[in-house]
């Protein structure tokens, strides 16, 4: 069920610092900064052959980020994210498993604009895990 993964999140407490180590200290590729207001962040990706790091700033009050900053001032990581073929089979089966499903288990839309869903982070051996139909 699991495939790829798609990407390492982390938050910054200043995304232009972030990025720009990423870009000029190790020849990174670096998006533009994009800001997801419907998700209280703004973004940048930077792109690995492998995978990408997704650096996560918060963005208006009630930032869904804001207070893991307080609780990590410097930043960290904050989640990471696995693709899934089938993104409602692979929630039924959690579930059925007993594993949380965050919200009300509808997958949203994500930042590159396909469905994903959290799962609590609990039940991953404290990582918050977004999973995100490839
Ligand atoms: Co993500």
């Amino acid at each position: 069920m699991i495939g790829r993964l798609n990407h390492v999140a982390i938050a910054v407490p200043d995304l232009e610092a972030a990025a720009a180590i990423y870009r000029n200290t190790l020849g990174a590729t670096v998006s533009d900064a994009v800001a997801q207001p419907n998700h209280g962040v703004t973004t940048i990706f930077i792109e690995l052959p492998n995978t990408k790091i997704e650096l996560l700033e918060p963005l208006g009050e009630g930032s869904p980020i804001a207070g893991f900053l307080e609780r990590n001032m410097s930043g960290g990581i904050h989640h990471i994210c696995y693709e899934v073929d089938d993104i409602s089979a692979a929630r039924d089966r959690l579930v059925k498993a007993g594993l949380r499903v965050l919200g009300d288990g509808k997958p949203k839309e994500g930042a590159h604009g396909k469905p994903v869903l959290f799962l609590h982070p609990k039940d991953f051996n404290g990582t918050l895990v977004e999973l995100e139909q490839a």
